[in-house]
């Protein structure tokens, strides 16, 4: 009985490696193959070009796009993309390219800029005078330093085995956290009608190994804010650490009172509250690789701090992960905050919020699919009970649109920016959603197929050490400077002529 189920498992799990192999294949091909004529450029040439031979040649990497962000036909990923911030961003970055604040003495601009960056955003969230942080390269950065600060505060009370309590909701950084900093990550589970944190639950996995609490505001999964304040008092109580993640939604929620959509509050007017993460490379509109990690008072932000005093290049002291930084990067964060004032950002965050709560209210009104909690932010996510919702996904690609797809419970989600506030961009997704969620419903036992079945599969596999064997498959695929095969076999069999590449 039990052989022959174990044996009925294998195959099963045989069956899975294949089809998750070849669905690494596929990938690869899409993400690997180039364009007729193109090829890999493996060393350096030997005379280097001129100016505008890179420039003839960065023409040709351009045309490798293939996916409609600009018109908002993807979820998340670009927030703002307009071409007159464009302009402002690369003067300011040119002008500060050679920049490093590692350097404050050569660079006393982007020294001036990062602390102005670092203070507006106290600002923002309600810090007092002690409030104060630092910028990071981006929002992985800047939850890594404050479970680093956390963890090594626990290590001097004495605990051996820190432990980061969290919403099983929380990002994938928190993870990479405890990975890094040999910490352990306890995730709690979320109340299924809201998806917040069970905060029983959570008070309930609090030990003295408890190195800190952390709260989403807005989560990623499903755009739900988690109850800050409930879990601020439990913070109070056991005097723990607490660390709202803002990364996503911090330059949105901030803003809300203003543009009419108020909130409980979130930020450091809750007691208990120690630290945030916002991320100024998302609704702050500033180009990729910056991030501010806030804390509460300055005793934290020290334990964030790395200094070598007995180093024979120098006492060597350094805010976070990097050592040298892109002081480029800095002051083009500074000008986009700057260019886009309280008024510019109010103004967005009112369009993205409408947009949003537009798509919640219509595709609660659709038959057959539903959405998960009350998004109060900008992300929607939908799930079906009706049906396999990674096929409406599958739907939904095919007519041109590029959704994220969630699991543990499989759904998938639309996190709008400016880029979807577009004239016509919300209602044509909506009017697509309606028209697939119809023809599914037609036969709604259907299997799933392509990337849709893919991901429900990796879902259903028990070992999960497959599963990350082929993400790495997947990862070393972007590092690939080799046309993958089939897709030479492809390009051979279109042009029919069995000229290799
Ligand atoms: C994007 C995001 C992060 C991590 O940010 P990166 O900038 O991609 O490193 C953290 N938390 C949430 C909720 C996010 O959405
Ligand atoms: C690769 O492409 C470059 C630029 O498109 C071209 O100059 C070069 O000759 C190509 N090399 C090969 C080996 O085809």
């Amino acid at each position: 009985m039990s052989l022959s189920f174990n044996i009925f498992f294998f195959f099963t799990i045989l069956n899975i490696q294949t089809q998750l192999n070849k669905a690494l294949d596929d990938m690869s091909v899409s993400l690997c193959a180039l364009k007729e004529g193109m090829n890999y450029t493996k060393q350096l040439p030997e005379q280097g070009l001129t100016q505008a031979e890179v420039l003839d040649r960065i023409s040709e990497y351009e045309t490798l796009n293939e996916v409609d962000w600009e018109n908002g036909r993807v979820s998340g990923a670009v927030y703002w993309g307009d071409q007159t911030l464009t302009k402002l961003l690369v003067k300011v970055y040119g002008d500060f390219a050679w920049s490093n604040p590692l350097h404050p003495d050569i660079f006393p601009g982007v020294r001036k800029m990062e602390a102005e960056v670092v203070r507006m955003t106290c600002t923002l969230f309600n810090g007092g005078p002690n409030t104060c942080g630092t910028v990071t390269s981006g929002g992985t950065e800047s939850i890594l330093m404050a479970c680093k600060a956390y963890r090594d505060m626990a290590y001097e009370r004495g605990v051996k085995h820190p432990e980061i309590i969290a919403p099983i909701s929380v990002h994938a950084a928190f993870d990479k956290a405890a990975n890094y900093f040999g910490m352990k990550l306890v995730h709690i589970p979320l109340d299924k009608n809201t998806m917040k944190v069970d905060v029983k639950a959570m008070r309930r996995a609090i030990s003295k190994n408890t190195a800190m609490l952390v709260c989403s505001a807005p989560q990623f999964p499903h755009g739900i804010i988690d109850p800050i304040e409930e879990v601020g008092k439990l913070a109070l109580k056991y005097n723990i650490p607490l660390h709202v993640d803002a990364c996503l939604g911090g330059f949105l929620i901030v803003f809300m009172a203003k543009a009419n959509y108020p909130l409980a509050p979130f930020d450091f007017r809750v007691k208990g509250v120690t630290s945030i993460s916002a991320d100024t490379h998302k609704y702050g509109y500033a180009p990729k690789g910056s991030s501010v990690i806030l804390y509460s008072d300055k005793k934290y932000r020290h334990y964030q701090y790395f200094v070598a005093p007995d180093w024979q290049g120098g006492i060597y002291a350094s805010p976070s992960v990097a050592g040298s930084r892109p002081g480029g990067i800095i002051a083009a964060c500074w000008a986009t905050m700057m260019h886009m004032g309280e008024d510019g950002y109010i103004k967005a965050t009112k369009k993205i919020i409408d947009t949003a709560r537009t798509i919640k209210t219509e595709i609660r009104k659709i038959n057959g699919v539903f959405v998960f909690g009350d998004p109060e932010v900008s992300v929607v996510a939908i799930g079906s009970d009706v049906f396999d919702i990674f096929r409406l996904s599958n739907a939904l690609t095919s007519k041109g649109w590029n959704l994220n797809m969630l699991q543990y419970p499989s759904s998938i989600h639309i996190c709008c920016t400016v880029l979807h506030t577009h004239e016509g961009v919300a209602k044509q997704l909506i009017s697509d959603i309606k028209e697939q969620v119809a023809l599914i419903l037609k036969n709604p036992n259907e299997k799933t197929t392509g990337m849709g079945a893919i991901y429900g599969m990796a879902q259903s596999i028990p070992d999960r050490s497959m599963v990350t064997e082929i993400s790495r498959g997947f990862l070393d695929c972007l590092y690939s400077t080799e046309e993958p095969k089939s897709s030479q076999s492809q390009k051979t069999h279109m042009n029919g002529n069995g000229k290799a590449h």
